[in-house]
């Protein structure tokens, strides 16, 4: 099981662009990596076409994306014809690469199961999970969906925002929080650095404790 921090775990895999080597294939990027139980599964197909019409705005973040799901690579190209069909995308290709792990393999290893969902065979399907790495290949982010719902990209997106400006400007993003509004300064930077970096455009809260720990500032642009 791969924890927050950790050094995500390379490996090599089939998938229908052919086969890679995951660390190499993310290079110096953020990466996003969500599985899948199985191809043709009606959830994962809604999921797998709203990434791609996605898939612009993660690039313009420098996010590679890339799904596993537990079938062939044989399998996945089939599916992908389904899946553009029902997200009317008539581009050429599909923009990022499925994994094929038909052996589970990966999905074991990765902590993926779901023991609440079987398949025909008895066996725990693979649930959803996604994995957001950094580009020092350190995991940054790990949700687990159950197979059965279905999950909200806009919220992934988000959370990417949220991570980067964090790396970018020592700021967190507090609750409900969406691209553009106001950020907090991270409780490990102290005052006087705040103020050099933000100088009047810091709005402190006022407390009943009297610590000054809600530290308010315009969400930092380039
Ligand atoms: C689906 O993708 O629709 C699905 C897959 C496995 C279990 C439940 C739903």
């Amino acid at each position: 099981m791969v924890l927050l921090g950790d050094t995500f775990p390379n490996f090599t895999a089939q998938t229908n662009i052919g086969e890679i080597d995951f660390h190499n294939w993310l290079g110096d990027s953020w990466g996003i990596l969500f599985s899948h139980p199985n191809d043709f599964t009606p959830v994962c197909t809604t999921e797998l076409a709203r990434v791609v019409k996605l898939f612009p705005e993660f690039q313009r973040m420098g996010i590679k994306i890339i799904a596993l799901s537990c079938d062939s690579v044989d399998s996945h190209l089939r599916w992908i014809s389904d899946i553009k069909a029902y997200g009317e995308i008539n581009d050429n290709g599909f923009p990022y690469p499925i994994i094929a792990d038909q052996s589970r393999d990966l999905a074991i290893t990765l902590g993926m199961l779901d023991p609440s969902e079987l398949n025909s065979e008895g066996l725990p399907v693979s649930a959803r999970t996604v994995f957001i790495i950094d580009p020092l290949k350190k995991m940054r982010l790990s949700i687990l969906y159950p197979a059965s719902t279905g999950r909200n990209f806009d919220e992934i997106l988000r959370v990417v925002e949220s991570l980067q400006l964090t790396e970018k400007y020592k700021v967190a993003t507090p609750v409900d929080w969406k691209k553009g509004q106001p950020v907090m300064i991270l409780p490990t930077v102290n005052d006087d650095e705040a103020k050099q970096t933000y100088g009047n455009n810091i709005k402190t809260l006022c407390l009943p404790s009297g610590k000054s720990y809600l530290r308010i500032v315009p969400q930092p642009t380039d």
